[in-house]
């Protein structure tokens, strides 16, 4: 089955078909830079454009850099204000025409590393981690994800921890991997005082750099692993929170329609109402 994956970021919005039995990409990506500012009408646009490349009438799945809770995003730290508490699924169903499933970016991040990548196959409580424009998490216990971890926004030194350790504040600053790392070191040993996860993994933006920074990472009992999907981890989560989304409604039509069935069954079943003839 093939989903439509498109990524929501702070600079860009990239979208391409997903196989989502083995999470692989069926055609190249489509990019197009995020609008300034993210306005929903901006961004629905361009949501509208990825979904036109591809010519796309069946389900899409679409990740957002913010809390999305029951297809309403309820914040906005790194996008336009209009999305604070905002009917967003609604919306871009209307805008695209396609039966769509918004799904916060982290976990998309997160369902994408626990179907394919580095938190495949791990039991226990696991945290995917995204470094980029802010810091996104994801909490999976046993492979299913706990929804709507807002961990960037721990406070550390009187500040959200995304607004020290994310990957823009390591460019904006200049700071060095090292440097870099004792911030985010700072980070996990907040997580792991409060939650004691099995496995970090590490992904968003500067996975693709793990090799120049993991050296420097360390917990107390924590492992700690790179992300495994790099840049396709927000596409190809947003396909597989679709494909779940598909399945139930594709199972609520079914029960529909078997209690349809049922009530057409009694219906049947009555005896022929009797009609009462006056006696002359
Ligand atoms: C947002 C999260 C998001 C993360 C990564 C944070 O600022 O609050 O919802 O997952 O950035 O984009």
């Amino acid at each position: 089955m093939e989903i439509l994956g498109i990524d929501i970021g702070g600079s860009g919005i990239k979208g391409a078909p997903v196989d989502v039995s083995n999470g692989v990409l069926t055609a190249e990506r489509f990019r197009i830079p995020t609008p300034n500012p993210s306005t929903p009408e901006a961004v629905g646009e361009v949501v509208v454009e990825i979904v036109r490349h591809f010519d796309w009438k069946k389900p899409v799945g679409c990740t957002f850099p913010a809390i999305v809770q029951h297809g309403v995003t309820h914040s906005a730290a790194n996008v336009d204000q209009g999305w604070v508490h905002f009917d967003a699924e609604h919306f871009l169903r209307q805008k695209t025409g396609c039966p769509l499933c918004l799904v916060n970016d982290a976990d998309a991040a997160g369902l994408a590393e626990g179907a394919f990548g580095a938190a495949k196959d791990v039991p226990g409580v696991v945290m995917v981690l995204t470094f980029g424009t802010g810091i996104g998490s994801a909490l999976l216990l046993d492979g299913k994800l706990v929804p709507n971890f807002e961990l960037g926004h721990l406070e550390i030194r009187g500040k959200d921890a995304e607004k020290r350790a994310s990957d823009l504040v390591r460019t904006q600053k200049d700071l060095n991997w090292s440097k870099w790392a004792t911030r985010v070191n700072e980070f996990l040993a907040r997580l792991e005082m409060y939650f004691s996860p099995d496995l970090f993994v590490i992904g968003g933006g500067v996975s693709k750099n793990y090799a120049k920074f993991g050296g420097y990472l360390h917990t107390e009992r924590a492992k700690i692993a790179p992300a495994q999907l790099l840049n396709e981890a927000g596409i190809v989560g947003a396909a597989m929170a679709a494909k779940e989304m598909a399945a139930h409604e594709m199972a609520a039509h079914e029960l529909a329609a078997h209690e349809l069935a049922a009530k057409d069954l009694v219906i049947a079943e009555l005896p022929p109402k009797k009609v009462a003839v006056k006696k002359k």
